[in-house]
């Protein structure tokens, strides 16, 4: 179904799992689910969710995704299995593969996902790590299609910490040669791996900015993206990341800088007043909604993509 497949693994671990064209294909696909063009039904499978970190969007827009293509999804409370005791990841990695058919997995460092994906024998997504937020990058890059239509030459200008949802976008913007602007405080740089790697992707490497001035970085921006300053698990850094990330927040000054159909996008949740006005969240230039409903479309189109 996909040319140039990058997924002979057929893991989704990261963003640069996937070719440019399979990013297109998937949001495509996504696109026509959402329309009710096209119905894939996926009857039987299984999907196992892992989750070490809370969640709303991701695990609900996962079960309902698995729900949609007629299969069915297991919750894996690591609290009530023997995950939460200690079980080596390569020995529930095993087993849960002789249930499940996929697996999505919120865990806190890339290399125990790493882990898992070593030892499973059915496909592993990542549903969020420390280092990326993939399939949240692919159902912001489909709402950014669904405004503008044509990708390139459009402007995203990220606002904030510079944690696993930005780097996501990093690799995603790179995907689709979209310029991706990032201003965060100094020492607060996304992965400096990430960068690399995708500034290589980009035809024009100059499409790829890191600045410490969002005034600077929102001139023009098509779209402005945003998220919590204190990533989960960085609750002792709140108040030190509070004072650092001041004069970070997405207002409506900073809207008035960019182009004039800016719309902006936040992965939530959201700190209203802190990274973000709960004027901006409400105003007419937010896509946010939008963009968590995107989620499901996205996620359905991967699941039925792995699992064809
Ligand atoms: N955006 C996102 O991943 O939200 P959840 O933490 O609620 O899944
Ligand atoms: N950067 C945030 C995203 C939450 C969806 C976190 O990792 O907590």
């Amino acid at each position: 179904m996909l040319k140039n497949n990058k997924f002979e693994s057929k893991n989704f671990l990261s963003n640069f799992d996937m070719s440019t064209q399979e990013v297109l294909n998937i949001l495509e696909i996504a696109k026509n689910l959402k329309s009710k063009d096209l119905n894939i039904k996926l009857k039987d499978k299984v999907l196992g969710l892992i989750f070490d970190k809370s969640s709303t969007r991701t695990r609900v827009s996962f079960q309902v995704a698995m729900s949609r293509l007629g299969g069915t999804t297991i919750d894996l409370n690591p609290t009530t299995s023997q995950i939460g005791r200690g079980e080596p990841i390569k020995d529930t990695a095993r087993v849960l593969s002789r249930y499940c058919d996929v697996l999505a997995i919120r865990t806190f460092k890339q290399k125990a996902l790493e882990e898992y994906a070593k030892w499973a024998t059915i496909p592993v997504i990542n549903a969020l790590t420390d280092l990326e937020h993939p399939c949240q990058a692919l159902a912001d890059f489909l709402t950014i299609k669904e405004e503008f239509g044509e990708l390139k030459g459009k402007v995203l200008c990220y606002v904030g910490d510079g944690n696993n949802v930005a780097n996501s976008l990093i690799i995603c913007g790179a995907l689709l040669q979209v310029e991706v602007r990032i201003a965060c405080p100094r020492g607060y740089e996304p992965n400096s791996f990430v960068i690399d790697r995708a500034t290589k992707l980009y035809d024009d490497k100059s499409l790829l900015k890191i600045t410490n001035d969002p005034f600077i970085a929102v001139s023009g921006a098509n779209v402005l993206y945003t998220d919590v300053w204190s990533s989960m698990g960085e609750e002792s850094q709140r108040e030190q990341k509070d004072k650092a990330f001041n004069g970070f927040s997405i207002d409506t000054d900073l809207i008035n800088k960019a182009a004039k159909d800016v719309i902006v996008l936040h992965c939530l949740p959201a700190y209203r007043d802190k990274e973000i006005t709960d004027e901006v969240i409400e105003s007419k230039n937010s896509r946010i909604f939008e963009q968590a409903e995107n989620r499901m479309h996205v996620q359905q189109a991967l699941l039925s993509y792995l699992l064809s």
